[in-house]
C-alpha cells in the first residue's frame, strides 16, 4: 500500500511515521527544504517508541521517498493525507493539483483541526470524496483519530478509512455528523481558554496551571473519561447524585465561559515567558523525547490493563502475524530500546533483557501453536530456568534483533537459545531458557498437544544443523580460589 503525505511538517511527519512503521511506503511531498530533515528528526522519535510499546515485531518498515511535485506522490497512493498549514486557500491550491491524480477508491483525507469537511468539500470537484482524519500529536504514538464526513459522504468510505486506521495501530473514533472542532478540540479549547484567563489575569503561572492537570485529572483521563470518572466521583449514588450535587455550582461565574482573552503582546510575553522557565532550557527535543518516553510507559501500563489506548495497541498486537525471514534462526522479537529501560550506569537495565526473552519465547512458542486460544484451553509453557550472559552494552534508542534457536524439544520439555543482536550484528546477549509444558487446571507438567509437540520437534530437527552455541549450558564458575573450593 502507497500512503502520500502532503506537507510534511509536526503532523504530516507523525503520520508518515505512523505508516512507515506499519509497514506502508510513504511518499512525502512537502516544498520546504526543511521537509528531510524534519520528517527524519520525527522518524527518530517514532522509532524509539511506538516499536516499545508492542512485544511483537511490528511488520517491515516500508520505504519513504520525496516527490518533488504533487503528481508524483499522489499517483498511484491508495491513502492522500493533506497536513498543510491551516489556510483555507492553500488547501484549495493543493486539492485542485491533488484530486485529478487519485487513484479510484483511494483515501483523501485532511488532518485539518478546524475546517468542517463540508467546508473543505466546497474546494473539490468531487464533494463527499474528501474526509477528514484528525490525529493528535504525536501521531505516531497517541491513537486517537477523529473521522469526520458531511452529509454527502458515503458511510462506506469513513468505514474504510477506519478499517485502514485500525491497521495500523489507530482509534478511529467516527463522527455521526459535522461539528465544529470535533470532539477532541472542543474539550481541549474550552481547557485551552481557561489556561489563558487565568494566566491573563495573574492568577496563575503556566507552571501552576500544568501542575493542576499533571498530578490530579491528566493521570485519571488516561484510564477514565469525563463521565466515568465523575460517575465514580459521585461515590455509590453514581451520577445522578454527582449532578445533583455539583450541577447547581456551573452556574456560578467560576469561568470565562465562552469569552477569549485577547492575545496582545503583554499576554503573549507573559505566557511564553513563563514557559521558557518552566522548560528549565530543555530543548524541545529533549521534551518530546521525555513525553514518548513517558507515553510509552502509560500506554504499556495501560496495555497490561488492556484499558483506553492499552486496549488499542492490544487489540492491534494481536493481530500481528508471527512474521518470519528466510534465515534458518527465528525472528522471535524486534525491540528498540526506550529510555525508560536504561539505568543509572547508562544502558539497559538486566530486568529488560529477561521482558525481551520473554516475549520471544512466546513468539516462539504461539507460531508453534500456544496461541491465546490454546492457553485459554487450559495449556500452556511455565519458564523452568534461564540463564542471561551480557556480552556487549545496549543503550537506548538501539534496535536489538533476537534469533532464536531451539536446542532441544521432546514431550513436555523444550530447550531455547536466544541471540540477542545489536544494531551492528554484535552479539549483545544470550538468553538460554528452559521451558516445560503444563496442564493449568493441575498445574503439573503434561504433554503438549500433538500439533504443538510435532511443531517443537520439527524446530529442533531443522536447528540441529547448527552448531551448539558457544555459552550454551553454561553456568556461573565457582569464582573461589580452588584451595577453597
Ligand atoms: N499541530 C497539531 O497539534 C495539529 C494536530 C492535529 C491536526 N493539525 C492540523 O494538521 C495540519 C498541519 O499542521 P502542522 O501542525 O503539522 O503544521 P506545520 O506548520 O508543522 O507543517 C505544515 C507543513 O506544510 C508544508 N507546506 C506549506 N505549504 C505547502 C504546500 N503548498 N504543499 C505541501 N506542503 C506545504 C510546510 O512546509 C510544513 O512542513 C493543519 O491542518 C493543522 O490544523 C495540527
Amino acid at each position: 500500500m502507497k500512503v502520500a503525505i502532503i506537507g510534511c511538517g509536526v503532523i504530516g511527519a507523525g503520520w508518515a511515521a505512523r505508516f512507515l512503521l506499519n509497514g506502508f511506503d510513504v511518499c512525502v511531498f512537502d516544498p520546504s527544504p526543511e521537509a528531510p530533515r524534519r520528517m527524519q528528526h520525527v522518524l527518530a522519535n517514532a522509532q524509539a517508541s511506538l516499536p516499545a510499546l508492542y512485544d511483537r515485531v511490528l511488520p517491515l518498515p516500508g520505504k519513504l521517498s520525496y516527490a518533488n511535485t504533487i503528481v508524483d506522490a499522489v499517483t498511484g497512493a491508495d491513502w492522500v493525507q493533506e497536513s498543510a498549514p491551516e489556510r483555507l486557500e492553500l488547501k484549495r491550491d493543493l486539492y485542485a493539483s491533488i484530486e485529478p491524480h487519485l487513484k479510484a477508491g483511494a483515501v483523501f483525507a485532511s488532518s485539518t483541526s478546524g475546517f468542517r469537511p463540508s467546508e473543505l468539500q466546497k474546494l473539490c470537484s468531487i464533494p463527499g470524496r474528501l474526509i477528514v482524519a484528525h490525529p493528535f500529536n504525536p501521531v505516531y504514538l497517541l491513537p486517537l483519530v477523529e473521522i469526520v464526513g458531511s452529509d454527502t459522504t458515503p458511510a462506506a468510505t469513513k468505514t474504510r478509512a477506519a478499517e485502514i486506521l485500525t491497521s495500523v495501530g489507530m482509534h478511529p473514533l467516527v463522527l455521526d455528523r459535522e461539528i465544529d472542532g470535533f470532539i477532541g478540540n472542543r474539550l481541549q479549547e474550552a481547557v485551552w481558554r481557561e489556561t489563558l484567563w487565568m494566566v491573563k489575569d495573574g492568577i496563575a503561572t503556566t507552571a501552576q496551571i500544568d501542575e493542576a492537570i499533571l498530578y490530579s485529572f491528566g493521570l485519571r483521563w488516561a484510564q477514565m473519561g469525563q463521565f466515568d470518572s465523575f460517575r465514580l466521583g459521585g461515590g455509590e449514588a453514581g451520577i445522578r447524585h454527582f449532578l445533583a450535587q455539583f450541577g447547581p455550582s456551573l452556574a456560578e461565574p467560576l469561568t470565562h465561559l465562552m469569552d477569549v482573552p485577547e492575545l496582545d503582546e503583554a499576554l503573549i510575553e507573559r505566557i511564553a515567558s513563563q514557559s521558557d522557565a518552566q522548560a528549565n532550557g530543555r530543548s524541545i527535543r529533549q521534551m518530546e523525547q521525555a513525553r514518548d518516553a513517558s507515553l510509552v510507559a502509560l500506554i504499556r501500563a495501560l496495555k497490561a490493563e488492556r484499558v483506553g489506548a492499552g486496549g488499542t495497541v492490544r487489540a492491534h498486537e494481536a493481530g500481528l502475524a508471527f512474521r518470519q525471514d528466510d534465515e534458518l534462526l527465528l525472528l522471535t522479537a524486534r525491540r528498540v530500546i526506550p529510555p525508560t529501560w536504561t539505568d543509572a550506569n547508562g544502558h539497559m537495565n538486566e530486568a529488560h533483557y529477561l521482558e525481551v526473552a520473554s516475549n520471544a519465547t512466546d513468539a516462539l512458542t504461539e507460531s508453534c501453536g500456544v496461541t491465546a486460544e490454546y492457553i485459554a484451553a487450559g495449556r500452556s509453557h511455565f519458564t523452568a530456568e534461564s540463564h542471561i550472559r551480557y556480552l556487549a552494552e545496549l543503550h537506548q534508542g538501539d534496535e536489538i534483533t533476537v534469533r532464536t534457536q531451539v536446542l532441544f524439544s521432546s514431550g513436555k520439555k523444550t530447550h531455547i537459545f536466544h541471540r540477542f543482536l545489536a544494531p551492528d550484528g554484535r552479539l549483545a546477549a544470550t538468553v538460554e531458557v528452559m521451558i516445560l509444558h503444563v496442564d493449568l487446571a493441575t498445574r503439573a507438567v503434561c504433554p503438549p498437544l500433538p500439533h504443538v509437540a510435532a511443531a517443537l520437534e520439527r524446530l529442533a530437527a531443522a536447528h540441529a544443523v547448527l552448531p551448539r552455541p558457544e555459552g550454551a549450558g553454561n553456568a556461573i564458575r565457582d569464582l573461589r580460589p580452588k584451595e577453597v573450593a
